[in-house]
């Protein structure tokens, strides 16, 4: 590979740090600067440093791994080079690798993300399958997604349901223009309808009140005494406001329940993300309210109770 024809060089013959400081702009072996990022991250403790070098490189360089990899005596400009080593010590910082590269897999559509939202998880998915299970074959369902972040659950649920008719809502203007541009990413727009509001006020202008076929969301969950056990890459840099749950990380999930039997039909389900130690008072709480049948708990691929649903009396 000649680095010249395939690596994003640049032809002055410096240019300026932050400071204003001229960087030489030699080249640079590929391999060095590969080296030099694995030792970083794992100095800062860094799980799989090897893999998130390999991705900031290919997003400072705009080359693929392959390519990184293929040719040992590779080289770039010292422009790009120090590129790569600003996002070495951004990670090295703990500063999350998704808000670094800006997307994030999710139910394999890609998503776009912010400091703004939450990075999707992959038990998050679990959601969506406990959604298109309880839908069966009904392929035009009504759904809402509360606290819908980078709206990845909305977009996931709209992609495999082509009928189904969707809203999602957050009380942060920053994730709902995320969203917004997740819906349009993925190509759902006329059926995901994006709202800023609390919870399920947003929905007062959809006139859908008793008619919602399924209520999902995962709502901020993290309990107070759990705060002190978040590694910094969460505590430091993921929204305080899509983690607090309150003093037993439950505050949003019981407005959710109190709010949701006037949007439900009879029949209709409230599916809900749970964190530790959350799904025996969660069940408790809907079967206290009235308004709910037997709650129903999911297990994750750790075998952690992730998901409870249960379904509107009616
Ligand atoms: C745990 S995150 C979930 C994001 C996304 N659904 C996901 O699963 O990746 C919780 C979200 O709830 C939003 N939120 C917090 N309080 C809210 C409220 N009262 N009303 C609506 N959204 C809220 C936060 O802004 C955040 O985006």
């Amino acid at each position: 590979m000649s680095a010249g024809a395939t690596m994003r060089e640049d032809r002055s013959a410096a240019c300026r740090d932050a400071q204003g400081a001229l960087i030489p702009t030699e080249p640079v072996p590929v391999a060095q600067l590969w080296r030099d990022g694995v030792a970083q991250l794992r100095a800062a403790g860094i799980e799989h440093a090897e893999r998130e070098v390999s991705w900031l490189l290919e997003e400072a360089l705009g080359v693929s791994r392959l390519a990184i990899h293929a040719d040992g005596t590779a080289r770039v400009g010292g422009h790009a080079a120090e590129q790569a080593r600003r996002l070495f010590a951004r990670r090295a910082q703990h500063e999350p690798v998704q808000y670094l590269l800006g997307t994030q897999d999710f139910c394999g559509l890609t998503c776009e993300v912010t400091p703004a939202v939450l990075i999707p998880r992959p038990e998050t998915e679990l959601l969506v399958e406990e959604t298109l299970r309880v839908c069966g074959s009904q392929r035009s369902a009504r759904i809402v997604d509360v606290c819908t972040g980078s709206g990845c659950i909305a977009v996931a649920i709209a992609r495999v349901l082509p009928d189904a008719m969707l809203w999602a809502t957050d009380l942060s203007q920053q994730a709902v223009d995320v969203a917004r541009r997740n819906v349009s990413r993925n190509r759902v727009e006329a059926r995901v309808t994006v709202l800023q509001g609390d919870l399920l006020a947003p929905l007062a202008s959809a006139g859908v009140a008793g008619s919602v076929d399924v209520i999902v969301s995962n709502p901020p969950y993290i309990a107070a005494w759990e705060w002190p056990t978040l590694p910094p890459d969460v505590a430091e840099f993921e929204p305080r406001l899509a983690l607090d749950g309150g003093p037993d990380g439950l505050r949003a999930h019981r407005r959710i329940a109190d709010l949701a039997p006037c949007w439900l039909r009879p029949g209709g389900w409230l599916i809900l993300e749970i964190g530790q130690k959350q799904s025996v008072p969660l069940a408790e709480y809907l079967q206290a309210s009235g308004a709910y049948g037997d709650a129903q708990v999911r297990q994750d691929f750790r075998g952690m109770d992730r998901v409870v649903s249960a379904q509107r009396k009616g």
